[in-house]
């Protein structure tokens, strides 16, 4: 859909502003959905954009633009591409309503934030699964870089439906960080088979031990058929915030911005001008001791290596996660009586997470619901903590499973 014709060619300009891209797009098939076509014109963008209060330079997406412009190692455009959204959902739904059309496939990777599935299917779009399965290691799967994708699995699902893939690096419930060398085989495909790359990134400043995170927009042809999605609310730990953005090239991003100005248009100032401050900070500090980019993860290493121990110590096997906020946890080897006949017929994670929170007070997420229906049956002993919590909390979940152990 998008290909790279020329380098070095294409000088744009917005008020003044000069900025050089490397190449020029075109379209080899059509790159947004039928239901945009005809209303990408709005009066309110028009018009503001020619009335003279409008030249001062909005920060939120200035400070994004600088920011990730030295994250990805080019210049980004502020204003053709970011698009600021009510949190990372709306991003993700602009994108979804924008780019994909009736019976295209999207492929999702399991397991996968919840919404990704019911945003393919209200854009008229067909999900495609593919699990990262965990690669046993002495019996064990230990941590979530023991969770892999079959390249050949992957690969053969592309096909000239495909109009999109989405991955989630770190994953959402897992934890897993993608390294450069898988983020090459999705962006292998991506290229060959001209498709979409929409890559979820919200907790991208949360990453443990030695794992790094890697922005697949920054390898080799994946600029300009990369929607990287962002969010203010993981970055700051201010979820309430609502605050996310979409990263792209010009020509992608100017179709999840029809979406976007014909549903919210706009954003709440107050959390824009925050998350602004916020990044401008960092953008001073980045790479010292003061940066919260750097701080953050310090601080929740300790609350995900108190959770991992607890967990080990009453038979719970951790998967250590290597990013994110979450930690999932082996159950099978756990005998519980689930004989609850109102939970008959459910997956076996379903029933044991009723039963933890019936019995034990302890309300945790059952794994096999971030998988399709297909997939569900084979990842059913998997149940998902948050370890973003007060140390209180982490303190009394630690005593409810230490009491039922020792009453085992
Ligand atoms: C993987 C993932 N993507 C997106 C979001 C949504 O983020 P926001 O709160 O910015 O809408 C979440 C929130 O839990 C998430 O876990």
């Amino acid at each position: 859909m998008l290909r790279r014709v020329a380098a070095n060619v294409a000088v744009n300009s917005w008020k003044g502003n000069i900025f050089e891209l490397d190449h020029k797009l075109i379209m080899a098939r059509q790159l947004h959905a039928r239901r945009i076509e005809g209303i990408d014109k709005n009066i309110w963008v028009d018009f503001t954009q020619l009335a003279a209060d409008y030249k001062g330079h909005p920060p939120l997406v200035s400070i994004l633009a600088k920011f990730f412009g030295k994250v990805v190692g080019h210049e980004i455009n502020a204003f053709e591409e970011i698009l600021v959204t009510v949190g990372a959902y709306q991003a993700l739904f602009c994108t979804f309503q924008a780019l994909v059309d009736e019976d295209d496939e999207v492929i999702i990777i399991e397991p996968f934030f919840d919404c990704y599935q019911p945003m393919v299917k209200m854009a008229g779009g067909k999900g495609v699964y593919v699990p990262l399965r965990p690669r046993v290691k002495g019996g064990k799967a230990l941590t979530s870089a023991d969770w892999v994708l079959s390249s050949e699995e992957l690969a053969s699902k592309f096909n000239p439906r495909t109009k999109a893939i989405v991955i989630n690096t770190p994953n959402n419930p897992l934890g897993k960080v993608y390294k450069r060398e898988e983020l090459q085989v999705i962006a292998d495909l991506c290229i060959k088979h001209d498709v979409v790359c929409i890559s979820d990134e919200v907790y991208e400043w949360l990453t443990y031990d030695d794992a790094k995170h890697v922005k697949i927009a920054s390898l080799p042809g994946m600029w300009e058929r990369t929607v990287t999605i962002g969010s203010g609310g993981k970055s700051f730990s201010a979820t309430g915030w609502k605050v996310g953005w979409a990263i792209g090239a010009g020509p992608i991003v100017r179709h999840l911005k029809t979406v976007h100005q014909n549903s919210v248009y706009h954003c709440a100032t107050a959390a824009q001008e925050a998350v602004a401050q916020g990044f401008q900070r960092e953008y001073e500090l980045f790479g010292t001791p003061e940066s919260y980019f750097l701080q953050l993860p310090e601080m929740l290493n300790h609350k995900r290596k108190k959770l991992a121990t607890c967990l080990e110590s009453v038979g719970l096997q951790p998967i250590l996660p290597e990013g994110g906020y979450f930690m999932i946890s082996d159950i099978s080897s756990l005998k519980v009586d689930l004989n609850d006949p109102s939970t008959q017929g459910e997956p076996h994670d379903y029933r044991f997470v009723k039963w933890l929170i019936k019995e034990k007070g302890l309300a945790t997420i059952p794994v096999s619901a971030f998988y399709s229906p297909e997939h569900r049956k084979d990842f059913q002993n998997y149940i998902r903590f948050c370890f973003v919590k007060e140390d209180s909390t982490l303190n009394a979940a630690e005593d409810i499973l230490r009491k039922w152990s020792d009453g085992k």
